[in-house]
């Protein structure tokens, strides 16, 4: 594992425990046809994603400046996007394309859904970076709607990394299911009846 973003939590005795069980992360990975296979491939993307890691971020940096609705997101007290703050946050998502492909999705996995879908929220928006932002919450439709744009961009980099036995569109199945799981569980603390 790479060197540890500032305010980067995998594992810290502090977080608060996922008030998901292992049973309902069990049903979410059969609903999203969450397979063994899946699994081989998802760490196999990690191989040939996690050394693409900053180029990767440029692109979905990219994206998420480039439409005001998401970068508003990372507004600073006077309304500008937080050069900061963005740059804080990017160490970490860096780490999360790591964590999601490599890591067992164990308890200190969902621990640490948990502690990412928190910072989406009103609950710990803003505070791991100390920001001053008029922006409280990131919506949760946008949540939902970013898994196409993470999903689809990563293709390009899985393409150019595959040796000639990688089955890329099996790499990609694998990350789309991977990702939106992972949203699925980020959702918790904004939805009731989840
Ligand atoms: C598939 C969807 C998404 C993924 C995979 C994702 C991933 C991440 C990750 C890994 C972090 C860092 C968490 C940490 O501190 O360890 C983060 C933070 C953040 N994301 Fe997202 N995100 C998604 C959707 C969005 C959307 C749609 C927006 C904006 C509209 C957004 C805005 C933010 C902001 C503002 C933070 C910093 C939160 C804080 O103050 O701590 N994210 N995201």
């Amino acid at each position: 594992m790479s060197d540890q973003p500032r305010g980067y939590s995998y594992g810290a005795r502090e977080l608060a425990p996922s008030p998901v069980s292992r049973k309902a992360l069990h049903l979410l990975e059969e609903t999203v046809l969450w397979s063994e296979e899946d699994r081989r491939w998802l760490r196999r993307a990690g191989d040939l994603l996690v050394p693409q890691t900053e180029a990767i971020l440029d692109v979905w940096y990219g994206f998420v400046g480039s439409l005001g609705q998401l970068v508003e997101t990372f507004a600073g007290a006077d309304g500008a996007p937080d050069a900061a703050y963005l740059g804080a946050v990017r160490g970490r998502f860096g780490r999360w394309i790591e964590d999601l492909c490599v890591r067992d999705w164990d308890q200190a996995w969902l621990d640490q859904q948990h502690e990412i879908a928190l910072r989406h929220t009103r609950l710990k928006k803003n505070s791991t970076d100390g920001v001053h932002s008029a922006s409280v919450e990131v919506p949760m439709r946008y949540l939902i709607t970013l898994i196409v744009p993470i999903s689809v961009t990563v293709e390009p980099f899985l393409r150019a990394a595959a040796a000639a036995d990688d089955d890329v569109p099996a790499m990609m199945a694998a990350w789309f299911k991977a990702v939106t799981l992972t949203v699925a569980l980020w959702t918790e603390p904004y939805a009731a009846g989840w």
